[in-house]
């Protein structure tokens, strides 16, 4: 599959090396909003105006990803529904060092790194990032747009809803919940619930503030 990849942030640049390293795609060019464009490259391939992208790689013969970071969250939706406009399929993404077992049903636009594992039975919405390492039960029924942050250990039968950002290293129990957007801080432990738009950490993780008009930035 030939994919756009559309985003230049840290988050666009760490995708780009992981499928350097572990293949599974073939990135052509980036693109980004015309405003954010200095340079015509970036990694070595073009970089091109969000706003032509149709004209130069059109969503008949180029897939398109949305690769959007955590500095405001609720960009990452977006993203998705603008590349959706547009007519572009939004490909998953597993890396081929990932241990996903039987039964997983994902949406669009889902990235897993290497040396992660989801178990069976799990079900994803759509664009969620996984990073490396993250373990992730059976059963758990993940959301959409949601990061989850290296080294997350997430027990059986969770239900992560949307927009949420989980820290480094943070646990989140057998049958926890996260709200919708929600920040949980590295190396937190979730017991059982998580509300929605706090930013909560701590073992057991407590609410410390809430981001209700804005969803999770950082
Ligand atoms: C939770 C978090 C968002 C809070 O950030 P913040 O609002 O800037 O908070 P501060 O750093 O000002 O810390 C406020 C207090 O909470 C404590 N605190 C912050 N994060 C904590 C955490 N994860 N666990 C325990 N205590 C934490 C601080 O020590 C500080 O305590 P103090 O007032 O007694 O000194 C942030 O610390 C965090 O964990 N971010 C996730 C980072 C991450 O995993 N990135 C992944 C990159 S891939």
């Amino acid at each position: 599959m030939k994919v756009v990849i559309y985003g230049t942030g840290p988050t666009a640049l760490v995708f780009y090396h992981e499928v350097l390293t572990n293949g599974g795609m073939e990135i052509v060019a980036f693109c980004c909003a015309e405003k954010d464009i200095s340079e015509d490259n970036y990694c070595e391939k073009p970089l091109v105006p969000f706003e032509n992208i149709i004209s130069k790689f059109p969503p008949d013969e180029y897939e398109m990803l949305p690769m959007f970071g955590h500095k405001r969250m609720r960009d990452r939706l977006e993203a998705h529904n603008a590349v959706k406009n547009l007519g572009y399929r939004i490909p998953n993404y597993i890396s081929s060092k990932a241990n996903v077992e039987d039964g997983v049903v994902w949406g669009e636009g889902n990235v897993v790194y290497s040396f992660s594992h989801i178990g069976f039975g799990c079900t994803f919405g759509n664009g969620n990032i996984i990073r490396q390492q993250v373990y992730v039960g059976h059963q758990g029924k993940i959301g959409s747009f949601n990061i989850i942050a290296p080294a997350v250990t997430i027990g059986g039968k969770c239900i992560i809803n949307d927009l949420s950002f989980i820290g480094l290293n943070a646990t989140i129990a057998t049958y926890a919940e996260l709200g919708t957007e929600c920040l949980i801080g590295a190396g937190s432990l979730v017991t059982k619930y998580a509300e929605p738009y706090s930013v909560s950490f701590g073992s057991p993780a407590k609410a410390f503030r809430y981001h209700n008009d804005t969803g999770v930035m950082f």
